[in-house]
């Protein structure tokens, strides 16, 4: 295990935003999904009253520990992923009770700044990539295991990168003479297989991405969350979503549209007024307007540049 400088000194992202959208009520419950460090979690705590409910998961072991600095009867923590949530909504009876839903997608400065998780290709660590590092198989059994158009498909999904042929048939090249280990030795790798060069983005950014995506199954998770959030809020209920790059941000997107929309009743059918009303008859989200992190913010935390927040209330109509 490599020394790291082991000191919580993840700043979370849209701080105000989150707590000014969730309109928080101090009889309210509420799910954080994405616990990290507690940021969001501790002022939400801050804002319930003794009949409130703070519930909040994270499937990384790791932030255990910064779970159990919260002394509260108000709070639970759940050191699961958030694609289960229903499960324990359905276990504690809090289905269409909850006032608010937040998922802060990604990682935290915490996981980056480890090289032995192997998020980043600044650092040198073994290729782990996994939120939870018990459970599914590491980005090194990956990608020394799979053939190059599996690789190449997973870069260019998830990754959107234009080199992902010469990065596989590359990656592919070097495995013939000695397995891939470390986040330096795959970084060199796509560095040499990349010829036109972005000056603002290291050219690993996107094939990390991609791989961290694939590993942890991120936008399968997301897709669930999203659905079953409509089962667990109540009428009023807000759904937040930060996202940091596009593929999250289409998805929390796409999904909140659907649901706030009508039904699509062509106008020729054979079918009443009350009938229509009948069929529009429902749960569905109320849009607000996205968010993206101030000037000040960003110069405050750099990292917080991509974050897309969007927000939705459940709504009975
Ligand atoms: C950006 S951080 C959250 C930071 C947090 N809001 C804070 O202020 O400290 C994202 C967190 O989500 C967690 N995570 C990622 N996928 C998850 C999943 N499917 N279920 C639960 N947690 C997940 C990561 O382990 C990480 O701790």
């Amino acid at each position: 295990m490599k020394n790291y400088v082991k000191e919580n000194n993840h700043i979370p992202v849209l701080l105000k935003e989150v707590i000014k959208f969730l309109k928080i009520k101090k009889n309210g419950i509420y799910i954080d999904c994405t616990f990290g460090t507690g940021g969001h979690s501790k002022q939400i705590l801050k804002r319930i009253g003794k009949n409130g409910f703070l519930y909040s998961l994270d499937k990384d072991p790791s932030t255990i520990k910064y779970s159990k600095k919260i002394i509260s009867k108000n709070f639970k923590f759940i050191n699961d992923s958030f694609k289960n949530l229903f499960k324990y909504t359905k276990k504690f009876k809090i289905n269409k009770k909850v006032d608010g839903i937040l998922l802060d997608l990604g990682f935290s400065n915490n996981q980056i700044k480890n090289p032995n998780r192997g998020f980043s290709f600044m650092l040198d660590g073994p290729l782990d990539m996994r939120f939870n590092q018990k459970r599914g198989i590491t980005a090194q059994t990956w990608i020394n295991s799979s053939n190059a158009n599996e690789i190449q498909n997973v870069i260019k999904k998830f990754g959107q990168e234009k080199f992902s042929k010469q990065i596989s048939k590359n990656i592919v090249k070097y495995r013939k003479k000695k397995k891939i280990k470390s986040t330096l030795e795959l970084s060199n790798i796509i560095n040499k297989s990349i010829y036109k060069k972005n000056r603002k983005r290291n050219p690993s950014t996107k094939t990390f991405q991609a791989i961290r995506i694939h590993i942890n199954k991120e936008l399968k998770n997301i897709k669930k969350i999203l659905e079953d959030s409509l089962k667990i809020l109540s009428v009023t209920g807000r759904l937040l979503v930060i996202s940091f790059n596009s593929l999250e941000d289409k998805i929390v997107k796409k999904f909140m549209k659907i649901n706030s929309t009508k039904m699509f009743i062509p106008s020729k059918l054979p079918i009443t007024n009350t009938e229509i009303n009948i069929l529009n008859k429902g749960r569905r989200l109320k849009i607000f307007k996205k968010i993206k992190p101030s000037n000040i913010e960003i110069n405050k935390n750099v990292k917080s540049r991509s974050a897309i927040l969007r927000i939705a209330e459940l709504i009975n109509c």
